[in-house]
């Protein structure tokens, strides 16, 4: 595969960081993830709108203009030939001798990759199991920072039970997944966690949100217990790489009798016209 390292194209094995890189020790980084279809990126702008501003909390020096950013990863793409994947990429604050205050002069470090994703190995139209695991994440969750070891550990810790995904709650509310956004659905209602700090406000999200007006399917973004979970009509998550995918089981709890619930199978119908 070629990676983007940089403003250069590298093959995987070229590809070094450096040891002091900040991203490498401290996690002092940001990245993104873009659907791709059919050779085009998804949602392009929102990725890159919410990268300018994880920069802007963690005062990061964006190294390339976004347009020129863009240019790269489409090269990327057809480096790869990708058709349907999926980009990565993270900026990091650079590489300086170890201290945690910012290095006075450093330059952000920039690395990406694209790889190939089906839709038909992605999607889960029958559903998943998932895990209610405690959020002990930090408060900031609104920024796509690297430092995710919150993230995967409650992962793990779901995986160990079975679960294909956490969804965390901080007491009684529930946030968001350990790698997705969670919506439950009340009387036709949606209901998800506003986008405040202790979410990932998802680009997969705010797409949902607006297929769900075009649908006139009404919404409510506000908290929601654990309570009202497990006793919802439907759960289901989203995420770039995820779409929409139905939650059918929590624990030992199943959710609507096992079954996939008809607003998420309207939402991955609208979808789907969207993407192909
Ligand atoms: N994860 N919340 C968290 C904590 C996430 O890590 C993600 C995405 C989302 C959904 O965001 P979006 O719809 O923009 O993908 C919500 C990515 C895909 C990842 O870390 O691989």
């Amino acid at each position: 595969p070629t990676i983007l390292y940089q403003d250069q194209f590298l093959s995987r094995d070229q590809g070094k960081v450096d040891m002091e890189d900040r991203g490498y020790q401290f996690g002092d980084g940001i990245y993104e993830a873009i659907r791709v279809y059919g050779g085009r990126l998804f949602l392009l702008d929102l990725h890159m709108k919410r990268l300018e501003r994880s920069a802007r909390e963690l005062r990061l020096q964006l190294p390339y203009s976004i347009d020129h950013l863009t240019d790269n990863l489409r090269t990327l793409i057809a480096k790869n030939q990708i058709d349907d994947g999926l980009v990565y990429f993270q900026i990091t604050r650079g590489a300086a001798p170890r201290q945690h205050l910012f290095p006075e002069e450093t330059e952000s470090v920039l690395t990406g990759s694209a790889i190939s994703l089906s839709r038909e190995d992605a999607l889960r139209p029958d559903g998943i199991k998932a895990s209610l695991i405690d959020d002990i994440r930090w408060l900031r969750c609104d920024i796509k920072t690297l430092n995710l070891l919150g993230n995967v550990l409650a992962k793990q810790k779901a995986h160990e039970q079975g679960s294909e995904e956490a969804i965390l709650h901080r007491g009684d509310t529930v946030t968001e997944g350990s790698s997705c956004n969670v919506f439950i659905v009340k009387e036709g209602r949606l209901i998800t966690h506003p986008a405040d700090h202790f979410i990932l406000n998802g680009i997969t999200r705010l797409f949902v949100l607006d297929l769900a007006e075009r649908l006139d399917i009404p919404v409510q973004e506000r908290l929601f217990s654990t309570e009202e979970l497990l006793s919802a009509d439907e759960v289901f998550i989203t995420s770039t790489g995820a779409e929409v995918k139905p939650v059918v089981q929590i624990g030992d709890q199943l959710i609507a009798g096992g079954r996939p619930g008809v607003i998420a199978g309207r939402l991955m119908d609208a979808f789907d016209k969207e993407v192909t």
